[in-house]
């Protein structure tokens, strides 16, 4: 696992965005793993500013979303499909039928689950997969306790994921649905490689139990520690309970990787 801290939370959607930009770049037909929810946002903006300014192409890529919400209709604005749209699927270039989220309204959900699987096996698995971090742990709607080896399920939602997300809801927890399909930590740990940005101090504790703790399925983005190749990206309010801060820092401006990401500002959309 490799930490970056940039300076703040529109550095750090900057850099995330030019990450996915370069792989995008590099593999036309990348099969991309996308998260939703506030800190996904800015980096669907810099990705359709890349898109409408820089020409960055998306029409051979396919994306998967980690979740969905159960029992909302399809075309409700809290569903994950309308913010998918709304932030990135309709201001780049992605036909629609390249983009692939879990039916939340499906009839069989089990039968939902394992489609969403094999669907991701027949396009070659997933390439880069985008996460955010819950204050719960959580990675994709992986709650506490969930399996570390899980595959794409039904699961409830705990009170704090429930709280975190009301403000679609018009900021009433009792309207967010209790329960969503989610890929499992184990459908997340097959992907090739996995960024996981946290901005806030309100991620701080959690990011450092699930970067420096134990892995344990108490805090399910502690398993990605297990991922050969895991790059978290954060600014300086969500690093401050990091212990190895100053190694983190010495390897994003020493390691040749990372040569060409390291002056921030360069980054900005031309
Ligand atoms: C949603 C998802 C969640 C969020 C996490 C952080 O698709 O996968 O794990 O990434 O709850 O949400 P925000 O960014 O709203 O704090």
């Amino acid at each position: 696992m490799e930490v970056i801290i940039t300076p703040d939370r529109d550095k750090a959607a900057l850099l995330t965005a030019r990450i996915v930009a370069k792989e995008l770049r590099a593999k036309p037909s990348l099969v991309l793993g996308l998260a939703t929810g506030r800190t996904m946002e800015r980096v669907y903006a810099y990705l359709a500013h890349f898109h409408q300014q820089e020409g960055l192409d998306f029409s051979r890529c396919h994306t998967f979303n980690l979740d969905e919400y159960i029992g909302i209709p399809a075309g409700h604005e809290g569903t994950y499909r309308q913010y998918m749209d709304q932030h990135l699927f309709q201001k780049v270039n992605i036909p629609l039928e390249h983009t692939h989220l879990p039916d939340g309204a499906a009839p069989d959900l089990g039968a939902e689950c394992l489609r969403y699987e094999s669907r991701i096996r027949e396009l070659g698995g997933i390439d880069l997969q985008l996460l955010g971090i819950g204050i719960d742990g959580h990675i994709g709607f992986n709650e506490p306790l969930s399996a570390l080896l899980s595959r794409t399920r039904e699961k409830a939602l705990t009170p704090a994921t429930l709280a975190q997300n009301a403000e679609m809801f018009g900021g009433d927890v009792a309207r967010v649905p209790r329960r969503a399909i989610t890929m499992g930590v184990g459908t997340i740990l097959d992907c090739g490689r996995c960024l996981l940005l946290a901005t806030g101090s309100t991620k701080a504790a959690v990011l450092a139990q699930a970067v420096e703790g134990p892995i344990t399925s108490m805090v399910t983005a502690s398993a990605l520690q297990l991922h050969p190749r895991c790059q978290v990206v954060v600014d300086e309010e969500a690093s401050t309970a990091l212990r190895g801060q100053e190694y983190y820092r010495w390897i994003f401006a020493n390691e040749p990787e990372w040569a060409e990401f390291r002056d921030l500002d360069a980054l900005e959309p031309r």
